[in-house]
């Protein structure tokens, strides 16, 4: 079977002034990635090659964002927000490229699933003009209703304003995904007017005018929490919220064992490998993989990090981005680790800021030790040898080297490099004095005032 091709176009031009914002609606994130971004994947894994986003005027950011999440997009803008049909038309030189389908979605559907698309798709593909995503809404107020005719067919889609009391009863609704077999694009929606309560371009009369004119339409169905649109910042809250379940059911799902999932926050690119176990709160940003058996205890706060297999981090670590810690290592309690390797074995148990660094295999760092890698101005690094052992309560001031196997003397402050094999101690003669504390004890307990 040769492979149909797909355009799909984003709509994107809404304010969000519901969100009170600075930002525009779909650069907000859910699950470390903005909303957009959720969308744009969504319809690239469902084999959709080739994207169109409709945004408002003074959308930087967005465009930044589409630039870099999907380089191929093409942006357009759409100066005045006249309706759904009128912001797919500004699209309209990506549409008149031509596509076997052509899916519309909205940029701030976040939850939209692939495979959902997929059977949009396949609909398509088996002989439909027109693909209506359809939901059973818990409360239909607001969405557009599916009307269906006697012989359930689908008529119309018949938006709140316009509805006669017996359509409002109808809890079919409209998710706003539509699908289209390209060759009627874009002439179907060229033929939609605005003649209606609201004298917006309504992309949903599209199924009426398809009818008239003898055209296939299809319903297909998902679950509501799918389709659910975010308008402000509660509802940002609760796709968060579907999108953290679904997460933690795929991690689960791939063998991963979560004493308490719900305290647990993934990113969506979050990498579990098998038999990874995580304790209760624990925040995994965008960029962290962990590989197989390692465990990750409770309170951890993670980002941009990888982990390697049976490595120990936590409770209450902190691995920022560029952090790499290797097979079997350990890392404790109010530790911090930014852009450091730490290699196979090497362990760092307690209270300690490892930056800009590379610590060998099986080095053990005491508790305390801190790298001085920032003067004020630039970052150094600082590089710590295989089997070396680091004092507690050092610190070593970047950029400086600790030979292999090396030996730092507790609270020294190591500012010059420390060869292989050598002891460096760098702090002041213990002194001695016999009898001194029975003697200044006595003088005290005599002076003392009651
Ligand atoms: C739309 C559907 C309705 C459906 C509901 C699902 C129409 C006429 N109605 O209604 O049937 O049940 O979504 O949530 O399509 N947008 C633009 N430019 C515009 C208008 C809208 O880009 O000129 C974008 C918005 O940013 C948003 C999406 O299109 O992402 C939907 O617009 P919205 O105003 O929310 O439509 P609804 O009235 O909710
Ligand atoms: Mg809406």
């Amino acid at each position: 079977m040769v492979e149909r091709s797909c355009l799909t176009v984003v709509l994107a031009a809404g304010e969000g002034t519901r969100m009170k914002s600075a930002l525009p609606k779909v650069m907000h994130a859910i699950a470390g990635r903005p909303m957009l971004g959720h969308v744009l994947s969504a319809a690239k894994e469902a084999g959709s090659g080739r994207l169109a986003l409709v945004l408002g005027p003074a959308m930087e950011q967005v465009r930044a964002y589409a630039g870099q999440a999907a380089a191929g997009a093409a942006l357009f803008e759409q100066g005045e927000r006249l309706g759904t049909a009128h912001a797919v038309l500004a699209a309209r030189d990506a549409l008149r490229e031509g596509a076997d389908d052509v899916v519309v979605l909205y940029g701030d559907t976040p939850l939209i699933a692939a495979d959902t698309l997929r059977k949009v798709r396949a609909a398509l593909a088996e002989g439909a003009d027109i693909v209506v995503l359809g939901f059973r809404a818990a409360d239909p107020f607001g969405y557009g209703r599916l009307i269906l005719d006697s012989a359930g067919e689908l008529a119309a889609i018949r938006e709140e304003r316009e509805a006669s009391e017996a359509e409002k009863q109808v809890d079919l609704c409209n998710s706003g995904v539509l699908a289209f077999a390209g060759a009627h694009m874009p002439a179907l929606v060229e033929a939609i007017g605005n003649d209606n309560a609201k004298g917006e371009f309504y992309l949903t009369d599209a199924v009426e005018i398809g009818r008239a004119r003898g055209l296939k339409l299809v319903v297909i169905e998902c679950p509501e929490t799918e389709v659910m649109g975010v308008n402000s910042r509660a509802e940002l809250a609760r796709a968060e919220s579907l999108m953290q379940e679904r997460l933690r059911a795929a991690a689960l799902a791939g063998g991963v064992t979560m004493t308490d999932p719900s305290s647990v926050f993934l990113s969506f690119d979050t990498v579990l490998g098998r038999d990874v176990t995580i304790e209760p709160n624990v925040f995994f940003g965008p960029g962290v993989s962990v590989g197989e058996g390692a465990a990750i205890r409770g309170f951890s706060h993670l980002e941009g990090a990888r982990i390697g297999q049976d490595a120990q981090i936590g409770p209450f670590a902190r691995l920022r981005p560029g952090a790499e810690i290797g097979l079997g290592a350990k890392v404790g309690n109010f530790v911090e680790i930014k852009k450091s390797d730490i290699a196979a074995g090497a362990k760092v148990n307690h209270l300690t800021y490892i930056g800009d660094a590379s610590i060998g295999a099986g080095a053990n760092i005491g508790a305390g030790t801190i790298t001085c890698n920032y003067d004020g101005y630039n970052k150094a690094k600082t590089v710590i040898g295989a089997r070396a052992f680091i004092g507690s309560n050092s610190s070593l001031v970047a950029p400086v080297t600790i030979g292999d196997g090396a030996y730092v003397g507790s609270g020294s402050v190591i500012t010059k490099d420390v060869s292989g094999g050598a002891l460096a101690v760098e702090r002041s003669q213990q002194i001695e004095r016999a009898g001194w504390a029975d003697r200044f004890n006595e003088i005290g307990a005599r002076k003392k005032r009651t």
